[in-house]
């Protein structure tokens, strides 16, 4: 991941329970993740995705860290309020009339949980859209537990299509639904 040294002192880095608070979404900045922002997407990313992971956190900042994964934070003011993780890598053999194409895999996505359904989420996945679409993906996947109706009807409405089920996905074993989308 490219990351950009920050203002000192992480803001907005706590997630924990919070009252609900109305944001105009389209003043929300999507911006490239840096360094200060660690805070704030391992608490994030531990809080949402623990039915999922055991260790979110770190597997976030497993993400961090890697070359090829574009992390970018939606803020507004000095306030952190979601995330979207994507993960571009070069096909390495053609693809039908496509020499070499690169895919692009969305590895998270998060709102925090009193700034949802106010349209974050789908900033958030347009932006992710444009980032892979201009390294050059042809192509958008992600894994979904099947139960997650919230993040699916995110994807649906985006133009995700459902490629298939695969058992035995996630921390207890749930299964989760393979989404696709052409860029
Ligand atoms: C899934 C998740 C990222 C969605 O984020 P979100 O910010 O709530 O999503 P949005 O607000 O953009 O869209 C959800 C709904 O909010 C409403 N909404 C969208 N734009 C809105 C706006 N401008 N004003 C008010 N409501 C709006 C809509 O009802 C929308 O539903 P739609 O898709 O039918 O249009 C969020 O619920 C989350 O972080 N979940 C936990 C982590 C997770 O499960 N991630 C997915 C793992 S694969």
């Amino acid at each position: 991941m490219t990351v950009q040294r920050g203002p000192q002192g992480p803001r907005g880095g706590g997630v924990g329970r919070e009252p609900r608070d109305r944001v105009r979404p389209l003043d929300a900045t999507i911006r490239p993740a840096r360094l200060d922002d660690e805070e704030f997407l391992v608490a994030l990313s531990a809080r949402v995705f623990r039915l999922y992971s055991r260790d979110a956190g770190s597997a976030m900042r497993r993400m961090m860290r890697s070359r090829t994964s574009e992390i970018a934070v939606a803020e507004h003011g000095e306030t952190r309020m979601g995330f979207v993780v994507v993960d571009i890598k070069a096909l390495g053999r053609p693809f039908g009339p496509l020499k070499r194409p690169s895919v692009a895999h969305l590895d998270a996505i998060a709102v925090r949980p009193n700034m949802s359904s106010q349209g974050i989420g789908h900033r958030l996945l347009a932006h992710a859209e444009k980032v892979a679409r201009a390294r050059g993906a042809v192509s958008l996947s992600l894994l979904t537990a099947e139960t997650n109706t919230e993040a699916q009807r995110l994807f649906r409405s985006a133009g995700f299509q459902v490629l298939a089920p695969f058992d035995n996905v996630y921390a207890d074993g749930q299964r989760a639904l393979s989404m696709f989308k052409s860029l």
